[in-house]
């Protein structure tokens, strides 16, 4: 969405048609909302924004056929390694040489992902946050492999799209999950010994420390399972560290399939 408002050429891929057409929809509402705010006194100059962008954006659901005309690919499918590794290695055969690789991931390493390729210099991270039209960050991760060329060719494409670039070493969590990962599991924790209701922890953050979202309605708002993910993906790798200790809890409502805000119900209801 953010790419093709900004005037480049997207092609969407995902796995069914079916899930196009309802991502294809969220981006035409979310164009909407960030439409009513930018053209709130010229309607008629939103909806042009809206088709201009529109007619930017096509789907597939074979990456490969179109990965030839593809400068840069940005992958954003499920967290884990196996899955990521084997599309990576399966589009480097078929991408022209110059294209840029690029993971949305989390919490995997980069470079374990640009490993499965054989284009280790023109690989790196790039990082956006929910709600991407709204939040301004992006995180552009330069493992030891990625070139200087590639690495300011994504700071380019961040600033390009809009966004302002923060860089960081391919360290689990980068910047902001290493941060707000483990603050979220002790709000959890703090819960779960008793200690204050999710209710007010969620008031005390927003209003003692200014935050737009309490730890658990931003929990539901990215989603349990993804949270799931990326602890236990680092528990795994530091099992001693306690921040990164998995919660019974948060693991009880992944298995009842609550997901947050996304299935109708995770820490809270919607
Ligand atoms: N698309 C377009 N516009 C949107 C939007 C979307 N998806 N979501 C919100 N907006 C805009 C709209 O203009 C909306 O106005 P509207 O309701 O009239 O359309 C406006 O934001 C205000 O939204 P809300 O009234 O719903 O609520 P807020 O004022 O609280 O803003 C928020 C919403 C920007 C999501 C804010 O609550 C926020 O900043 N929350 C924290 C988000 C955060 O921490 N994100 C990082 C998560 S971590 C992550 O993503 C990393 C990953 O790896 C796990």
């Amino acid at each position: 969405q953010v790419a093709a408002a900004s005037g480049h050429t997207v092609v969407l891929v995902d796995q069914s048609e079916e899930i196009l057409k309802k991502s294809t929809k969220g981006i035409e509402e979310s164009l909407k909302r960030v439409t009513k705010k930018k053209f709130a006194d010229k309607p008629e100059a939103g909806a042009e924004f809206i088709e201009k962008t529109l007619k930017n954006l096509t789907t597939s659901t074979d990456a490969v056929a179109v990965v030839h005309s593809t400068d840069l690919v940005i992958e954003a499918i499920v967290e884990n390694q196996e899955i990521k590794n084997e599309l990576f290695k399966r589009l480097d055969k078929f991408a022209p040489e110059h294209t840029i690789f690029a993971s949305n991931t989390s919490s995997l390493q980069i470079t374990q992902l640009a490993n499965s390729t054989t284009r280790q210099d023109r690989f790196g991270g790039l990082h956006f946050f929910n709600p991407v039209p709204m939040m301004k960050l992006v995180e552009v991760i330069k493992t030891p492999m990625t070139s200087q060329k590639t690495f300011e060719s994504l700071v380019d494409f961040s600033k390009a799209v809009g966004k302002s670039p923060v860089s960081c070493k391919d360290t689990p969590g980068f910047i902001v999950n290493r941060l707000l990962v483990p603050y979220m599991m002790e709000a959890v924790r703090l819960f779960e010994r008793g200690d204050a209701s999710k209710e007010d922890i969620d008031v005390a953050m927003k209003l003692g420390a200014g935050y737009p979202m309490g730890p658990f309605e931003l929990l539901d708002y990215v989603g349990l399972d993804t949270s799931k993910y990326i602890i236990d993906g680092w528990h795994s790798l530091e099992p001693n560290n306690p921040l990164f200790a998995p919660s019974p809890l948060l693991n009880k409502l992944v298995q009842e399939k609550k997901l947050g805000k996304k299935t109708g119900e995770g820490f809270y209801k919607y």
